[in-house]
């Protein structure tokens, strides 16, 4: 198992080329399914989630290939519809393959996701929408069998603006003959890089981004070359980093328009920053302020992903911040390991208390999930002496070689195998 060993103290300076988005890849890569052809996905980041999607592609028959950044996708030998438990289990969010194989196969047979570490995460919303698709859904035996032979387009009311469910209803309905309108859509970037790359294979969607989506059905999808969108948490955690550790540092590769409410929260904690359409420089702050209160939101709200991040900058700060975790009720378990490390933090139900203290000190501590897991290499990246973050694989299943980022901007931080 490998370990992120860092030595706190230094100011991190320089340039990051933000990778892809973690999110916005993977639905993309479950709809190169749905048109039987050939498609190149530029910007896709070396991450253990990507790579897991990379196997379920293959195990459902397509051909995947790696060059670099770039992935090619055959999807016209798919001989699968079926997504077996140890898959399901790796990555909860292999049931975005739900949606695609149902459009592609009329069938589909997946395992349940079950729970995960940031939450219960249940997919009721999913099953729902596809239902009022006329799909007929069994679960037995802690899977989920699909017959989808008679599906009508319809109108789908989310009861909350899930996104995966969201992105499940676009990659089956735009197959669907006939007009689906969803409302009460999520509205994150993510979706409107699926809205893009579906639209550019020949669906005919429009609203991503707002909160009604429409999706006329078509007959057939054809292959398409696309790009993925900058990863805006990942951005944000580089960003809060710098902000961390007093330093200054320029990102590349990003779109400020998606990340106003993180830029909002640096703000208001009294960084400077400067945007321009694909970059963001971060100058530190005189002094750190409190953030008085965070409350995660659906976009275009406060993201959960960025909310840990957030929180171990935080530490720091001077006066008390308060955050509210509404998405998911598991999220703060990065809190007792930032207390390891000299934070002051209580916790009641969903709501963090957070006093800043002058400094923290290094310690060894263990990511439990991915979020959780960045904010631990932040705090390290300020801490006093030498911290050990053990559970790295969830590290890496959105942050793209952390390590090698971090120190070319001048962290001190490696990974021992
Ligand atoms: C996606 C993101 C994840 C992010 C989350 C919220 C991907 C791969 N992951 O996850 O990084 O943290 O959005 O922004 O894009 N819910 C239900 N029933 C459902 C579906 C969801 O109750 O059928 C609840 C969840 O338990 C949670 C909330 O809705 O409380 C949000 O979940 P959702 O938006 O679906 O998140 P994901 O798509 O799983």
């Amino acid at each position: 198992m490998s370990k992120l060993v860092v030595c706190g103290g230094n100011q991190l300076e320089g340039e990051i080329e933000v990778q892809g988005a973690k999110n916005a890849v993977l639905p993309i890569l479950a709809a190169t399914i749905l048109n039987g052809g050939k498609n190149i996905i530029y910007n896709c980041p070396d991450l253990k989630d990507v790579t897991t999607t990379v196997e379920v592609l293959k195990k459902l028959g397509c051909h995947v290939r790696r060059h670099e950044k770039t992935l090619t996708v055959d999807s016209s030998q798919l001989n699968s519809d079926t997504i077996e438990e140890s898959l399901m289990r790796q990555m909860r969010s292999s049931i975005i393959f739900l949606g695609a194989i149902i459009a592609r196969c009329k069938r589909a047979v997946v395992s349940m996701p079950g729970g995960c570490e940031i939450g219960n995460r249940p997919i009721d919303l999913h099953l729902k929408a596809l239902r009022e698709l006329g799909v007929e859904i069994r679960e037995n035996h802690g899977y989920i069998y699909c017959d989808a032979h008679e599906m009508t387009a319809a109108n789908i009311h989310l009861d909350f603006p899930s996104v995966g469910a969201t992105e499940n209803v676009m990659l089956t309905a735009c197959l669907v003959p006939g007009t689906t309108v969803i409302t009460n859509a999520a509205r994150e970037p993510e979706i409107e890089d699926l809205q893009s790359f579906l639209n550019r294979m020949g669906a005919k969607i429009s609203g991503a981004g707002g909160d009604v989506i429409r999706i006329e059905g078509v007959e057939k999808l054809y292959g398409v070359e696309h790009t993925i969108i900058p990863d805006r948490i990942v951005a944000g955690t580089y960003l809060i980093a710098a902000a961390m550790t007093g330093g200054s540092i320029v990102l590349r590769n990003v779109c400020p328009r998606h990340m106003q409410s993180s830029i909002n929260a640096l703000r208001d904690m009294g960084c400077e920053l400067y945007t321009e359409r694909n970059r963001i420089a971060i100058s530190p702050a005189k002094s750190l302020k409190a953030l008085s209160m965070i409350r995660t939101m659906p976009y275009p709200g406060f993201p959960t992903d960025i909310q840990s991040p957030f929180m171990a900058l935080c530490t720091k700060a001077s006066g008390s911040s308060m955050f509210v975790e509404t998405i998911f009720e598991n999220r703060f378990q990065h809190v007792e390991e930032l207390v390891r490390m000299g934070a002051d933090i209580r916790i009641d139900g969903r709501v963090a208390v957070i006093r800043g203290v002058p400094g923290l000190s290094g310690a060894k501590v263990v990511a439990k999930e991915l979020r959780g897991g960045a904010a631990l290499v932040i705090a390290a990246l300020a801490a006093e002496g030498v911290t050990e973050i053990d559970g790295v694989g969830f590290i890496d299943r959105g942050y793209e070689h952390i390590e090698k980022y971090l120190s070319s901007c001048g962290g001190n931080i490696k990974r021992k195998d």
